[in-house]
């Protein structure tokens, strides 16, 4: 059983259930944060966002889902290492590198995204945790103000470009790591990859224009 933590298929296969548990999360964040612009009255995302961070469900998937990250990415680079070192010996252990050019970049386009959840989180979450975000009391209760920070923020083209930029890499990671994730989870058949391939063009279109679409509803309108 230990060996799932320590086998070279078992650190990729975990890292792969991490992988598809955020699939998962970028889909339900999207959908909330698509109500920002799908509703006028900020209450509503407000609402939304102070279920998530009070929910003792949500707490637990909270607390799952930054264990996910974590996972995905210490055992990424774990791999990477494991496949650099094996590279000279012309021994490739891992084959992460198949025929696509996006598996190429992978662990490019992650740095890229670590980096955006770095300055995201810090524009949002922890600002919020540390008290230091807006908040705006409706029916004696006190809710974060993320509607308005979000709007604030959009309103800065630097913001949008960002942003619009790191989705774009996020879509470059996803449209790999989603086929990856559910090959490596045995998928991995002649007749089921058009399919999987398909699914992760739709997927990854969906996620990039459902998220991108927020900045720019905020910008220009
Ligand atoms: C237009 C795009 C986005 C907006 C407006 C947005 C907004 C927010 C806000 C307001 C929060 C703090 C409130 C909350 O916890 O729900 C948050 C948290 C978070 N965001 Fe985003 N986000 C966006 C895109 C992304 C993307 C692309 C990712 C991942 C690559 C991401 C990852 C996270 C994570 C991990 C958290 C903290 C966990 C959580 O509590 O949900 N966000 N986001």
């Amino acid at each position: 059983m230990s060996g799932i933590f320590t086998s070279s298929i078992g650190k990729k296969l975990l890292m792969s259930l991490a992988g598809i548990f955020l699939i998962v999360f970028l889909l339900v964040h999207m959908g909330i944060n698509l109500l920002v612009i799908i509703f006028d009255d900020p209450i509503v995302y407000n609402r939304a966002a102070h279920f998530m961070s009070t929910n003792i469900l949500i707490k637990i998937f909270e607390i799952v889902l930054f264990g996910g990250i974590l996972l995905h990415v210490i055992y990424a680079l774990i791999l990477q290492a494991q496949n650099w070192i094996a590279r000279p010996k012309r021994y490739n252990k891992i084959n992460f590198a198949n025929t696509s050019f996006f598996s190429k970049f992978m662990i490019h386009t992650a740095l890229i995204i670590l980096v955006f959840l770095v300055i995201h989180m810090a524009d949002f979450y922890f600002k919020a945790k540390f008290g230091h975000g807006a908040e705006i009391l409706v029916d004696g209760v006190m809710y974060h103000d993320f509607a308005s920070e979000i709007v604030d923020k959009f309103k800065m083209l630097s913001f949008v470009i960002f942003y619009i930029a790191a989705f774009i890499f996020l879509g470059f990671h996803l449209i790999h790591g989603f086929q990856s994730a559910f090959k490596t989870l045995g998928l991995d058949h002649k007749k089921y990859n058009p399919a999987i391939q398909l699914a992760a063009i739709i997927y990854t279109v969906a996620v990039v224009a459902g998220y991108s679409i927020i900045p720019l509803m905020i910008y220009f309108l």
